[in-house]
């Protein structure tokens, strides 16, 4: 669907839970309330949101949370909405614990891609910046998604004085294996706010001053709004999601269903419409069908130009990333 600035709205982003095995500083901090059982969407309400989504053009869906793998039957899932009529992309943001276990199940449900997020390959920062000791199992998990045969991207956030020394060895990842690697710039939303990320701008200059022959790369990896670098001799390219410094919002293609149905225009701001309330009105599937599809007209036509997180003070989001949906 089109929205008010003539972009294409085709990519929606679904979380399925809150809860999450890690506690990463910008996103879960530790002490945040979780919600209960009964607020979450079921996976018959996700499939009937996602059936009108295709309906109304939606082409791309990405499973997020939270941690998506924590909740039961996350692989079923997947394997639904790739069924739905006109979803042409299915992939998952996820921080790679639970890959070994369920990789392969999600390369046969048809998973097309998966995120990582790995910010250091150092054990002990590992655990300040996540709150737990488990980079082994991301490794591992890293290493599955690429024996599975699924497409494979990092995300990295680089926060000052904590891993912004590491760009060049999370780089290095993607030399000699068949991955992306995104480096995202700390967003201002939630614990986001009191972090301190550091530009892809002083990043980028750093890294062509290494490698010289590094050019861009015009070849599409994804839905999202990364550009791309090719540096001669590595397999993977290095991609940068410059929310703060290179504004991306004209070429936004995304909206956002948050866990408990609320379907959100953009990151930045508070506005949302309720799907959950329309899909538990008691309604028949027919008039719930129609009242989604308005639903989604309506967030569509509310989708600001752009955000504002260079103008902390006009941000209305105030909850933290991981209830709304990294
Ligand atoms: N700014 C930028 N990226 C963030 N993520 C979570 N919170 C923020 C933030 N404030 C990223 C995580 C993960 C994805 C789900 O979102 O690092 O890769
Ligand atoms: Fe789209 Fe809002 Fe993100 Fe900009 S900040 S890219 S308008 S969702």
């Amino acid at each position: 669907m089109l929205d008010a600035y003539g972009r294409e709205i085709d990519y929606l982003r679904i979380s399925i839970t809150d809860r999450c095995s890690l506690r990463c500083r910008y996103c879960m901090p530790d002490g945040i309330e979780l919600l209960s059982m009964t607020d979450l969407l079921t996976y018959e309400e996700i499939l009937e949101i996602a059936l009108t989504a295709a309906q109304c053009g939606f082409r791309k869906i990405k499973v997020t949370g939270g941690e998506p793998l924590v909740r039961q039957g996350a692989v079923y899932l997947v394997s639904m909405l790739k069924k739905i009529p006109g979803i042409e992309q299915v992939t998952m943001t996820t921080n790679g614990i639970l890959l070994p276990q369920y990789a392969a199940d999600l390369k046969e449900a048809g998973l097309d891609a998966v995120n990582i997020s790995l910010d250091t390959l150092s054990p002990e920062r590992f655990a300040f910046i996540t709150g737990r000791q488990e980079l082994d199992r991301v490794l591992a998990g890293i290493e599955a998604a690429l024996s599975a045969g699924i497409r494979t991207k990092l995300n990295v956030v680089l926060q000052k004085g904590v891993n912004d020394d590491e760009w060049e060895k999370l780089m290095l990842l993607v030399q000699d294996r068949p991955l992306d690697v995104r480096f995202i710039e700390m967003m201002p939303i939630g614990a986001g706010q009191n972090t301190e990320g550091i530009s892809n701008e002083a990043l980028l200059e750093q890294l062509v001053a290494k490698y010289p022959g590094a050019e861009s790369d015009f070849a599409i990896h994804g839905n999202g709004p990364a550009v791309y670098l090719r540096i001669p001799g590595f397999t993977g390219s290095v991609g940068f999601i410059s929310a703060i410094h290179g504004k991306f919002c004209r070429s936004c293609n995304r909206m956002r269903l948050t866990s408990t149905g609320l379907l959100k225009p953009c990151l930045c701001y508070d506005t949302s419409v309720d799907l959950r309330s329309i899909l538990r009105s008691g309604r028949t599937r027919e008039e719930r069908a129609e009242r989604l599809a308005w639903a989604f007209a309506r967030a569509c036509g509310e989708k600001p130009e752009e955000h504002c997180f260079d103008r902390e003070e006009e941000i209305t989001e105030t909850r933290k990333m991981v209830q709304i949906g990294g």
